[in-house]
Order: C-alpha cells, then structure tokens, then sequence
C-alpha cells in the first residue's frame, strides 16, 4: 500500500499549498488561477510592451530616431523585467508577502514614469529634467531589490 500523502498546509505569506502533494500533485494544476499579483504584473508589462512597440513602429516610420532610449528602456523595463518578475511570483515557492507587492509598485511606477520623462529629456530638456530623472532611477532599482530579496528567500525555502 502507497503512504498517506502528507496534507497540504498553507504557506504563510503565500496563497498557494506546501507539502508533499503540492508538487507531485497534477490534479490541482489548472484549477488554481494565477496569483493576482502576477496578472498584475503581467497585465502592466503587456501595456508597457503594447506601449513601447507602437511607439517603436512610430519612430521606425517617420525615421526619427532620437526617442530610441525612451522606447528602449519602455520596453526592458516595463516589458521584459516586469514580465519576468510576474512569472517568477507565478511559481509556487515565491513569497508573495508585502515585500512582493512593494516591488510591484516601485517597478512598475520607475518604468512608467522613467519612459516620459526621458522622452522629455531627450526632447531638449536635459538640464531641466536631469536631476528628476532620479525618481524613476531610485523606484525600479528599490523595486529590484525587493525583488532579488525575494527570489533569495524563495531559495532558501528550497522549492524553487
Ligand atoms: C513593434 C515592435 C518594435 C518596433 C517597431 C521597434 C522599433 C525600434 C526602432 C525604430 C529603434 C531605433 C533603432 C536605431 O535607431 O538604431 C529601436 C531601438 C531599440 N529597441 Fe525597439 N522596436 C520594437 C520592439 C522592441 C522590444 C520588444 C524591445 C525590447 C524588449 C526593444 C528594444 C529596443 C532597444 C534596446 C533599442 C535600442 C537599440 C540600439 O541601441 O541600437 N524594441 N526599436
């Protein structure tokens, strides 16, 4: 006879199960809907993508370039770091505690406000717009690391 599956218990912090079951248990795959905070973070990278290559497609047709940095960090920033952060609090070891949230917040804040306003500084305003630039700089490098915080914590738990 097979042993008893251990129950599955709550992670603190985490909306999703611990236990010996939790991996090994397919059945439960596909009825548990992503963690909110990963659509969120996903909806917000997909707008920051959408954003970011309408404005890419803009600068390739009229042939003016000079916004290249803004459409370029629209995209890494907002796109692909934020589309990696949703994926990683998808997985079921992931902390998706306070720090988790505030991470949500400072990046997607640092790289929605960090796209106008160097596009405003691109625009001929450097010596105006240069010293504000350091708010979306500080939000997305807080963001990143919370982030590093919790992937590190993930780690430790040892169910990555
Ligand atoms: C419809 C989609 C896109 C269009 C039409 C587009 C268009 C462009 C154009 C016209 C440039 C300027 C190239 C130059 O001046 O040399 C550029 C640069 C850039 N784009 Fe996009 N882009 C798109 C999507 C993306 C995405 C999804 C990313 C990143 C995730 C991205 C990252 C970059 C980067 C890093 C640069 C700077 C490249 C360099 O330094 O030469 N782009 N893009």
């Amino acid at each position: 006879m097979p042993p008893a599956a251990a129950p599955l218990r709550p992670i603190p912090g985490n909306d999703c199960l611990a236990g010996a079951d939790a991996d090994a248990a397919p059945k439960t795959r596909g009825e548990q809907p992503m963690p909110r905070i990963s659509v969120i973070f996903l909806t917000i990278a997909a707008l920051c993508g959408l954003s970011g290559m309408v404005w890419g497609a803009y600068m390739g047709a009229s042939g003016d370039h000079t916004m290249m940095p803004a459409h370029a960090h629209l995209n890494l920033l907002g796109w692909a770091s934020l589309a990696i952060m949703g994926l990683f609090y998808a997985q079921p070891a992931a902390p998706r505690g306070r720090l988790a949230w505030a991470n949500l917040w400072l990046s997607s804040a640092g790289a929605i406000l960090m796209a106008p306003m160097l596009a405003w500084l691109l625009g001929g305003h450097e010596r105006q717009m240069g010293p504000w630039m350091m708010i979306p700089e500080a939000l997305v490098f807080l963001g990143l690391v919370c982030f590093l915080i919790d992937v590190l914590l993930s780690g430790r738990r040892g169910r990555l």
